[in-house]
């Protein structure tokens, strides 16, 4: 990993700090978004997904950005109403909503809930207020992924009710890095609303198509292309016929924020186990799941760079791990990586999305955690 963590700055703070935490690049975040927006066609909206990384600060740069806002909870409205997100720039997507959530979205008169089965359906249409709009989440089942209306229902819903939907909601998987993937996702949103009848969705207003876009965690991943990801993005959609120009959403958080972020910890004390060296760290899984490969089968190491990288000649093969009681809390295995040692820091590199609140804070009791923005320093 060629990123430089442990910049004079970076190091004067690790001087005063004990407990591991979160070190965000506000910078970063803005030039995500830019590329992004700058490799869109025309007629896109962003949509932030809050989800990611829950920050203020990150919502209110995304905001000075002109992002819109994808929520999941009454705590996510809550965050965006407090920074200044104007409802109308709120979208609300997940598998179950509470007829109280759905009730304060519709007072809030948010800009759309993206409904995910009948009983939500029926609700909102029975009580929508004006400006909300209401939009079908689609499942186009290329997994067994249980969100949003299978085709077949999507058809009922839209023979029945099409005059009150505005649109559809096409997200279907995270973290793709491979450009033809999405473009393939994209081709096939096309094709589905090509399927639908022309007065279903003449009158439509907006087509959330999702995007997946992911960013390089391990070695050997690279960079995302944009350019070739909405390259000829036009064509597939430029023979439906809808009465006026619709725009299109991309819902991203991991491309936002991901890159934006590491998470340090230090080592507490190192121990040999048979033959397996063990560097021991104040982090941990509580504080930085995704480091614990939740969903991989065979566990890869996340890209992480160490405050003795540039000093040190000599390299250990060792396994990191973190202090909670869980026997998975390992933070990278069999790593070949500079010999630490106690107090040296170890940064995980593009765990803006995903880290804190992604996390079993309360597991083991532990303090909660900091997170600093490099702007500050
Ligand atoms: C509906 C929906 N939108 C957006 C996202 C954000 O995904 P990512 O952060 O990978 O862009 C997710 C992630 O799970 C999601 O389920």
């Amino acid at each position: 990993m060629n990123e430089i963590a442990f910049t004079p700055q970076v190091l004067n703070l690790l001087q005063k700090l004990d407990e591991d935490f979160y070190l965000i690049d506000g910078k970063k975040i803005t030039e995500s978004f830019e590329s992004l927006k700058n490799s869109l066609p025309d007629n896109f909206n962003i949509l932030y997904s809050v989800k990611a990384n829950p920050n203020s600060r990150i919502i209110r740069i995304l905001s000075e950005s002109k992002s819109m806002f994808d929520i999941c909870s009454l705590s996510e409205l809550s965050l965006c109403l407090e920074n200044n997100i104007g409802p109308e720039l709120i979208s609300v997507t997940g598998p179950a909503k509470s007829k109280h959530e759905l009730d304060e979205y519709l007072k809030h008169e948010v800009h759309q809930i993206n409904v995910e089965n009948l009983e939500e359906l029926d609700y909102v249409l029975a009580n929508k207020k004006f400006r909300t709009k209401i939009f079908l989440r689609i499942n186009l089942s290329y997994f067994t992924h249980h969100f949003g209306f299978s085709t077949e229902d999507t058809y009922e819903i839209l023979k029945n009710h099409h005059k009150e939907i505005s649109g559809l909601h096409l997200y279907y998987k995270s973290q793709i890095l491979d450009e033809k993937l999405i473009k393939e996702h994209f081709k096939n949103c096309a094709t589905f609303i090509k399927s639908l009848p022309a007065d279903w969705i003449g009158h439509f207003y907006a087509i959330n198509l999702g995007s997946g876009l992911g960013i390089p965690y391990f070695e050997g991943e690279r960079e995302l292309n944009l350019k070739s990801v909405f390259d000829g993005f036009n064509d597939y959609f430029s023979d439906i016929q809808f009465n006026k120009p619709v725009s299109y959403q991309i819902e991203s958080g991991r491309y936002l924020v991901g890159r934006s972020g590491k998470y340090f910890c230090k080592v507490l004390s190192i121990k040999k186990i048979k033959d397996r060296q063990i560097y021991i760290t104040n982090g941990g899984i509580h504080h930085a799941m995704i480091l614990g490969c939740p969903f991989m089968i065979i566990k890869k190491n996340f890209n992480f760079s160490t405050s003795k990288d540039l000093a040190q000649k000599e390299y250990d093969i060792a396994t990191i791990i973190g202090k909670t009681c869980f026997s998975e809390d390992i933070l990278a295995r069999d790593a070949k990586l500079p010999k630490l040692e106690k107090n040296d820091w170890i940064a995980f590199h593009n765990m803006g999305s995903y880290g804190e609140s992604f996390s079993p804070v309360g597991f083991n009791g532990f303090a909660k955690l900091k997170t600093y923005f490099l702007q500050d320093l």
